[in-house]
């Protein structure tokens, strides 16, 4: 195994990058704000700000008009996603908690893309078995519980059209995804991880992006 030139990322390179990259727009950043704010113990699970240039670049690069995101939280990626779409794109929001998603139809309706999002309060298994069979998703973002990433992986695979991309996050799980004695959350990630890179209708990169964000695209 070789490194290359794989750059440790310091706290001043990860600022210099972030310095380089799209800034969050006024509605972006108080969400972020008010996240932290308002809900102090479950803002880490919001996606890290670098994600969300990112996942609208995604959206614009596959030209997306349909896109799912497993897992919303207060909605700081639907919206980075939401603002990518066309006019007449959709976004499905797949979440259970009514409480934390309210704040992302505040800042959904402030952004002027309420339209583009279609909140689901459901378990998202049950909202992705509902969607219709054939391929027609175009790119899907998958964040909520890791114990059934593979279950929605299942789903969203012969639901994606081909070109069509999924995103997964926390693939690295805090480092945590290297120890095989592992369980959990981390235990499922491995899994999850070893399922992605067998799954022969992707192909599939993982990124030390974040907390791990991995790459598939629909052959
Ligand atoms: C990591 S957070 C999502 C963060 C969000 N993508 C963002 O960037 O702000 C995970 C979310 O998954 C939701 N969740 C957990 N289990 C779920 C399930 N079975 N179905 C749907 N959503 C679920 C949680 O309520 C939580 O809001």
């Amino acid at each position: 195994m070789t490194k290359g030139n794989s750059t440790k990322i310091t706290d001043e390179l990860y600022a210099y990058m972030l310095a380089h990259n799209p800034p969050l727009d006024a509605v972006q950043r108080e969400l972020v704000e008010t996240t932290y704010a308002r809900l102090p113990d479950h803002a880490g699970m919001q996606s890290a700000e670098e994600q969300a240039p990112i996942l609208a670049f995604l959206v614009r690069l596959v030209n997306a008009r349909h896109v799912v995101e497993v897992g919303t939280f207060t909605g700081f990626s639907a919206l980075a996603m939401a603002q990518a779409l066309p006019a007449d794109g959709k976004l499905i929001a797949c979440d259970v908690s009514e409480e934390w998603t309210a704040y992302g139809e505040e800042a959904w309706a402030k952004a002027g893309v309420a339209d583009r999002i279609e909140l689901r309060i459901a378990p998202a298994l049950d909202t992705l078995r509902a969607m219709p069979a054939e391929p027609h998703i175009d790119f899907a973002y998958l964040d909520a519980d890791k114990d059934n990433y593979i279950a929605y992986w299942e789903e969203l695979v012969p639901r994606l059209r081909p070109g069509g991309l999924i995103a997964a996050d926390n693939v690295l799980f805090h480092g945590r995804v290297v120890d095989p004695g592992a369980t959990g959350a981390p235990a499922a990630i491995r899994a999850f991880n070893e399922h992605v890179v067998a799954d022969e209708r992707m192909d599939s990169v993982l990124l030390t992006v974040a907390d791990g964000l991995t790459l598939s695209r629909r052959r």
